[in-house]
């Protein structure tokens, strides 16, 4: 049997750059080997407080971005958290076992708490436990997970592992981190520093759905310095980024012209993001017109994400009318 492979993503808007070679790809190639299920997380925005508009723009972003990097709703179950209620009764039935000291001991809570200090709410406490309940409710295997959401992981394995005791079963098992090892691509932002993220400021990231002039713009403004003045001198953290951008987007001659020119001393800096401007614009324009297609066919967008929550209801109603038999109801 295949195994079960669960991700989920706030609804942010459109996706970058880092979240297609982090991630997407490695999702696509995931479609055939295994039982798929990709979701937007839009419950668990509202941690936020997201207008409502902005919250359906962005969520509509995503689902559009998922299906233009090539995940297939016929192979995988691609489908909006909010049209799969179930997970909101598993995630009441979590919260019974989840204790406030380990959900304040949450990093993601502790750093979220400290940037909106007004709005410290219990759903921004049990913000793991909804996660819990997401991966659960399908009972994955697998969790394709950064870092940051490692104790949340770990979160959903102690929560498995107290309801199996509390009731005496071997009802869940413990969902793994699902590492992609070598196919994780990692890319740095545009700022000089790190890797690419919205957080870091939108001036950093290149989105899978951006306009070609806003493209040029952002990376223009790249941060590079004043040059080498050694040949085959080793290239500062800002340099080494923008030469990683270029290895994922452009040709490898047009590579290898630049890293010359670097060893050479003969480099220009303006030149080299002139180039990688418009090899981000050619490799992003097939992405981009997709979106537009799917963001304009308001119903066909309405059908796609009924095929999966349908698909994703199934498994879910299964796994909640067992666990309330399991609990007594
Ligand atoms: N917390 C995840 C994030 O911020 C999103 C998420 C929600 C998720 N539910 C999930 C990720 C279930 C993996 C599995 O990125």
């Amino acid at each position: 049997m295949k195994k079960t492979v669960l991700s989920g993503i706030r609804p942010t808007g459109d996706l970058h750059l880092g979240n297609y070679f982090g991630a997407l790809k490695n999702f696509v190639k995931m479609q055939d080997e295994f039982n798929c299920y990709f979701f937007v997380a839009d419950y668990h925005s509202l941690t936020t407080h997201p207008n409502p508009e902005n919250l359906r723009k962005n969520t509509r972003r995503v689902m559009a971005n998922y299906i233009a990097a090539g995940l297939d709703p016929k192979k995988c179950a691609l489908y909006i958290q909010s049209d799969v209620p179930e997970v909101v009764e598993l995630y009441l039935f979590l919260n019974m076992n989840a204790y406030l000291g380990e959900l304040e001991r949450s990093v993601t809570f502790k750093d979220k708490a400290r940037q909106q200090p007004d709005n410290v709410n219990a759903g921004l406490l049990t913000y793991p436990v909804l996660q819990a309940a997401d991966i659960l409710i399908h009972k994955a295997d697998f969790v394709p997970v950064g870092k940051d959401q490692e104790q949340h992981l770990e979160m959903a394995r102690t929560l498995a592992n107290r309801f199996n005791h509390l009731y005496q079963t071997t009802y869940f098992s413990e969902p793994q981190a699902y590492n992609f090892g070598e196919n994780l691509v990692k890319i740095p932002g545009l700022d000089g520093s790190g890797k690419m993220g919205k957080s870091e400021g939108e001036a950093n990231a290149v989105y899978l759905g951006e306009e070609p002039e806003s493209i040029r713009k952002k990376v223009m403004k790249a941060v590079t310095d004043s040059g080498p003045t050694e040949p085959n001198q080793e290239k500062p953290e800002a340099i080494k980024n923008i030469f990683q951008l270029m290895s994922v987007v452009s040709k490898p001659e047009t590579l290898e012209f630049f890293e010359n020119a670097y060893n050479t001393c003969q480099i220009r800096y303006g030149d080299m993001k002139k180039q990688l401007a418009e090899d981000m614009i050619l490799f992003t324009t097939p992405f981009r017109e997709r979106i537009n297609e799917l963001i304009a066919d308001e119903k066909g967008l309405d059908a796609i994400a009924a095929e999966g929550a349908e698909k994703a209801r199934i498994s879910a109603q299964k796994t909640v009318a067992e666990v309330r038999e399991t609990i007594g109801f």
